[in-house]
């Protein structure tokens, strides 16, 4: 059982909990996540670890609540437990201490972002932030990305907070104006991207995106997060989530994406995203 130890509310349909699990905390690294289960007999929610404290024995999680699990886990409280916390899951990203790096997250994906670039930001490696949303309230964690970089730049469909328009704009404008970056971590829904790897190929600046295809088991066993990279198969649960943007097939995990939608409901999708 998992105390859960905190708990805020991000926007209308984003929290954040902070939930006591002494073996991730203590073996989970940026890019990792977990699968939790709210109550025993549940369902499986994979999630992404937006956060980890290895003294506290604690790991923060950041959900959209897009279906019945992760109602059941809103109405969860301070003081209350959850049945399980399994992980950490996937690979670690690669920690190769780049001199300059930018980091894009749209929406939730700010979440899985931000562990990443909190390891960049301890390696003294210079940073840019773009965050991009709907509207103003979509867009997460600025307060905490403003604390691991000067320059936090913000784009929003609506103008509501930031630059109106989309992130891509602003990644576009930054190159356009000479920065250079050793590497680009984007992510954030599937078209967004997209978006951002075709805006940077003519830079031919290396590029990773963080995969969210429908899982299950989180093991490599159900074949259920299977993704076309550079012409081969690979599972998101044990060969990502992350992967070179360049090789990812974008456009068949939108049609799988769009295959599961009525079975899926939002329930499997690492939620993360
Ligand atoms: Fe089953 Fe990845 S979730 S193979």
């Amino acid at each position: 059982m998992h105390k859960i130890l905190r708990k805020r509310i991000l926007n209308p349909a984003v929290e954040e909990i902070v939930v006591e699990a002494p073996y991730v905390a203590r073996k989970c690294q940026p890019g990792q996540f977990i699968i939790i289960i709210v109550e025993e007999g549940g369902e499986r929610i994979p999630l992404t670890i937006a956060d980890f404290n290895r003294e506290e024995q604690s790991v923060t999680m950041i959900y959209q609540v897009v279906g019945h699990s992760t109602q059941l886990l809103q109405q969860k409280n301070v003081g209350d437990y959850l049945s399980d916390v399994a992980g950490p899951l996937g690979l670690p990203c690669v920690d190769h201490k780049p001199k300059k790096v930018i980091g894009i997250g749209g929406g939730v994906g700010a979440a899985p972002l931000y562990p990443q670039i909190k390891m960049h930001a301890e390696n003294d490696t210079e940073i840019d932030v773009v965050l991009g949303g709907r509207s103003a309230d979509f867009v997460i964690l600025q307060e905490e990305f403003s604390k691991l970089s000067k320059n936090v730049f913000v784009a929003t469909d609506d103008g509501s907070l930031g630059t109106k328009g989309f992130v891509t704009n602003i990644v576009q404008k930054l190159l356009d104006e000479g920065n250079r970056y050793d590497e680009i971590i984007a992510i954030g829904p599937i078209p967004m991207m997209k978006a951002v790897v075709n805006v940077v190929k003519p830079f031919d600046i290396p590029i990773s995106v963080s995969l969210n295809p429908l899982m299950v088991d989180g093991t490599g066993m159900c074949g259920g997060c299977r993704v076309s990279i550079a012409g081969k198969t690979k599972f998101a649960c044990v060969d990502g989530p992350d992967f070179n943007g360049y090789d990812v097939d974008f456009d068949e995990i939108t049609s799988r994406q769009g295959m599961y939608k009525d079975q899926e409901n939002g329930h499997n999708c690492r939620i993360g995203l």
